[in-house]
């Protein structure tokens, strides 16, 4: 049976989040499903199982399977925010530092860190190609590396370039330590302290931190859960504002989860060339589509080397690796220097060991399972929200990436639900840390890159029981 009940489950989760069937419809019988989609009754029955389990569908006596009463997709999506008013410095830091902090503790649900619980990575493979590698190759483990990475690890980031139309050669690309440092490297040598950079809002946490350390301004562009970056409110910023660079996460955004059209893509690339605002991509959750479709960067529009490119491996592979890589031919200069001055280069084995990764041409394979458990793990999540938090929720239902953001009724504070929850050891994200200036007050976010299980679905309810007695008692 393997896992095409799996699949079956997922395609026709997404049917009832897309609404093709209603609440109290009722869905194809066992054996319709059996004809139509070729497969056993044994595995019509398993993916059917699923979807009860998951709280997608109930069944009726002797009647036959009906989609649940109360549906997730029945949550509509976040609102957007405003444009800022102004530029400013960036206010939140605190929290992130408790987040991480929650990460390395026994005992705590993490439904707060976008982090992979390890059962999504590819660890035995790992640990095998290691092994070789030091057999082979021992002293590649314990000299210094080139500064800007390994030259195997980069002619193979060369070829992933090529696939996502952003040829190059290995000296247009550093390799860094993780996406953070990417980012970092690029901001550093794209600006000064006071410029303005341009984020979407909400955006990831760890960008507004970067922007706080290096004295920057953030203006906070509004964002669609679905479209991305608002082109209109952007242009509007940059034709009011100095903005030096926008920095953003165009495919599956933390913590949007949105995913811009190529169309809209290109009108950002040639919006910010006309302006000189240079852009800055985080592309981590770029290979993390659920429908197997990788998107397109905004750097395969490109012509005036006007994108800076970042991303590593870290959602896909193996944080701990600390493998990520920068890509800007213009900025390699004065990237590189920054880094030999830092730390010289990135620790040699794991530049090697995701090189033979790389090479091994099994890569994609492991995307495909990945993207599976992960777009199961999401509709777990949305379906147990839908059960537990009040009905005034509303959430996103992202087609990749992580993580769920939710906009909880308006009197909840999320701040003082996760400063409840996590004396349950319970850990989530409350909006805030998503903004330079403290919105998003009763916004949070979930990531669902978890294993699921019973302890998750208690987190969940517990959540919901706190947010449902917060948003009564103020109410
Ligand atoms: C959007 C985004 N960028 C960067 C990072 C950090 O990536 P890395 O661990 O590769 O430095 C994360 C981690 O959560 C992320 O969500």
């Amino acid at each position: 049976m393997s896992s095409l009940y799996k699949e079956i489950a997922i395609s026709l989760a997404r049917e009832i989040d897309e609404g093709v069937y209603e609440p109290g419809d009722k869905v194809p019988g066992i054996r319709e499903l059996k004809l139509s989609r070729k497969v056993s009754v044994s595995t019509a029955v398993a993916a059917y199982r699923q979807l009860e389990e998951d709280g997608y569908i109930e069944a009726r006596a002797r009647s036959g399977f009906y989609v649940s009463k109360r549906r997730s997709v029945q949550f509509a999506e976040p609102s957007l925010e405003s444009l800022s008013k102004r530029p400013g410095l960036v206010a939140e830091k605190a929290r992130v530092l408790l987040l991480t902090e929650q990460l390395n503790k026994s005992g705590v649900v993490k439904l707060g860190a976008a982090v992979p619980d390890g059962h999504f990575l590819p660890g035995q493979w790992l640990k095998r190609v290691s092994a070789e590698l030091l057999r082979e190759q021992p002293l590649s483990a314990v000299l210094y590396e080139d500064p800007l990475g390994a030259a195997d690890l980069r002619q193979q980031l060369c070829k992933r370039m090529k696939l996502l139309r952003c040829g190059c050669r290995p000296q247009d690309l550093i390799v860094t330590s993780g996406c953070q440092e990417a980012v970092f490297l690029a901001l550093k040598a794209l600006t000064r302290p006071g410029d303005v950079v341009a984020l979407e809002s909400p955006s990831y946490h760890g960008h507004i931190q970067l922007l706080d350390a290096l004295g920057l301004k953030a203006i906070e562009i509004p964002s669609d859960p679905r479209k991305g970056i608002s082109l209109e409110a952007f242009q509007l910023a940059i034709e009011q504002w100095p903005v030096k660079v926008c920095l953003l996460i165009p495919n599956f955004s933390n913590p949007l989860g949105s995913c811009m059209s190529d169309a809209r893509k290109k009108k950002l690339v040639s919006l910010a060339a006309e302006h000189s605002v240079h852009l800055i991509e985080d592309d981590i959750y770029g290979d993390l589509d659920f429908a197997n479709k990788r998107p397109l960067p905004l750097k395969a529009w490109d012509k005036h080397n006007n994108v800076t490119y970042c991303s590593s491996f870290s959602k896909t592979l193996a944080p701990g690796m600390r493998i990520g890589w920068l890509l800007n031919s213009a900025l390699i200069e004065a990237v590189e220097y920054q880094k030999i001055i830092t730390n010289v280069a990135v620790s040699s084995l794991p530049q090697h060991i995701i090189a033979r990764v790389l090479q091994s041409g099994r890569y994609e394979k492991h995307l495909r399972y990945v993207r599976q458990e992960l777009q199961q793990s999401m509709q777990k999540m949305r379906a147990a929200v839908a059960r537990y938090f009040p009905r005034e929720t509303r959430m996103t239902s992202p087609s990749g990436g992580y993580v769920l953001w939710l906009e909880l009724p308006g009197n909840v504070d999320a701040v003082e639900v996760s400063e409840l929850m996590i004396r349950k050891n319970i850990s989530v994200a409350p909006g805030p840390m998503f903004s330079a200036n403290g919105k998003y007050q009763n916004y949070m976010r979930l990531s669902f890159a978890v294993a699921w299980n019973a302890d998750i679905e208690k987190a969940i309810q517990a959540l919901g029981r706190c947010i449902y007695a917060k948003s009564s008692a103020q109410g």
